[in-house]
């Protein structure tokens, strides 16, 4: 039998998103801009972060609370160290039914086989154009395309499913939407088109910089015939159609036009252990530090259970122009998209 537990909106709790390292190896301008996340940023040291048993130890609490679903992002997860070892031993818990993995993918060619082998069935990859000199320009590291192209054969190749992230911000690589989607349609790959936001405070986000879902769609039908599709569970992120006579879909994530905060049933693990209650609200609360203290598994739960009945958030339905500047917000390198 399981428990739910709802939030001050009446949302139950679903999803843990668990960033398991705040570092990176690109500087993606709308995420970590190389002239903020510079050589002398300080990122967490090692012994701050959750060790696997920690984070184990949160996840089999969270699931006792009606977590179904755990998603493991960064910084790119990659970097971690031995990240298999910790997905084995997520991929045991009774009771989650997703255990999913979202990067840029450079590291999959090294990592597939064994992310496979320890129970990993998907990951979401982010690639935001098919040119090179772009895409140098927008993960700030000069990389092109090819380590990301080869980290999503990897992937298939292992017999892990695939999806793709593209982030969409005006002037920079609204002309790469419809050769993203020929590319993602040719080979099988769901692509999701994802509205730009104002995460973290480092962006520099305008609404003026945003491509909407609308916008974004009258582009496609241009060109594709798209069947609209019913939501595959109560609080799916991305809005999907599929291709007609294909079995290839297409999505959009549109958290600035059409916010999603009404079914949001996600939380988030911080690497250093903090559970944050929306991606947009900077106040965490420790874990960390409560179970070194000797917490013990029962009081954990009923911890996270006052976390999630005390949650209001519902920021994307607030957001204006001021609230994106005036809000002090957390990093999402650092909560994990
Ligand atoms: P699936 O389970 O494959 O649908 O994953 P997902 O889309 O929930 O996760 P992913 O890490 O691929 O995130 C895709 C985009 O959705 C990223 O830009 C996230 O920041 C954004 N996103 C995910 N959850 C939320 C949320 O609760 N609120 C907002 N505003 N954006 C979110
Ligand atoms: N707006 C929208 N999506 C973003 N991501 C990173 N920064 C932003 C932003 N400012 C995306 C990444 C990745 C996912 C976890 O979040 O591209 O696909
Ligand atoms: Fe790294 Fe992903 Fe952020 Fe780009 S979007 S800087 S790849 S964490
Ligand atoms: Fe959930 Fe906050 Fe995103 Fe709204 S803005 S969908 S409450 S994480």
């Amino acid at each position: 039998e399981k428990t739910i537990i709802k939030d001050k909106l009446d949302r139950p709790l679903r999803d843990l998103r668990i960033s398991v390292i705040d570092r990176c190896n690109f500087r993606c301008q709308y995420c970590m801009p190389a002239d903020q996340f510079g050589d002398d940023f300080e990122f967490l040291p090692k012994s701050a972060l959750l060790t696997y048993e920690e984070i184990e130890r949160v996840a089999k609490a969270f699931v006792s609370v009606g977590v179904e679903k755990i998603r493991l992002t960064g910084g790119e997860p990659l970097l971690r160290r031995d990240l298999p070892i910790l997905v084995e031993k997520l991929s045991k818990i009774d009771g989650l039914q997703d255990i999913a993995l979202t990067t840029n993918g450079v590291l999959l060619p090294k990592l597939a086989d064994k992310l496979k082998a320890a129970g990993l069935k998907r990951v979401n990859i982010s690639l935001d154009t098919l040119n090179d000199e772009l895409f140098g320009k927008i993960n700030g590291r000069g990389v092109g395309t090819q380590p990301v192209l080869d980290g999503i054969e990897a992937a298939k190749k292992a017999g892990i499913r695939v999806k793709v992230n593209m982030v969409v911000k005006k002037g920079l690589n609204e002309s790469e939407i419809i050769p993203m989607a020929d590319f993602c349609l040719k080979n099988g790959l769901e692509l999701r088109f994802i509205e730009y936001m104002d995460v973290g405070s480092s962006n520099g986000w305008k609404m003026d910089d945003v491509i909407t879902k609308k916008q974004i769609y009258n582009m496609l039908i241009e060109h594709y015939q798209l069947d609209s599709l019913d939501p595959a569970y109560f609080g799916e992120v991305a809005k999907l159609y599929n291709y007609k006579n294909t079995d290839v879909n297409v999505g959009f994530i549109s958290s600035v036009s059409e916010s999603f905060c009404s079914s949001c049933t996600r939380s988030r693990l911080s690497a250093n252990g903090q559970i944050f209650t929306c991606l947009f609200n900077g106040n965490g609360h420790d874990l960390r530090n409560f179970m070194r203290n000797g917490a013990t598994d029962e009081e954990l739960r009923n911890r996270i259970t006052a976390i999630w009945n005390g949650r209001s958030d519902r920021y994307s339905d607030e957001r204006t122009e001021e609230t994106a500047k005036n809000r002090k917000k957390i990093e999402m390198s650092y909560i994990g998209g």
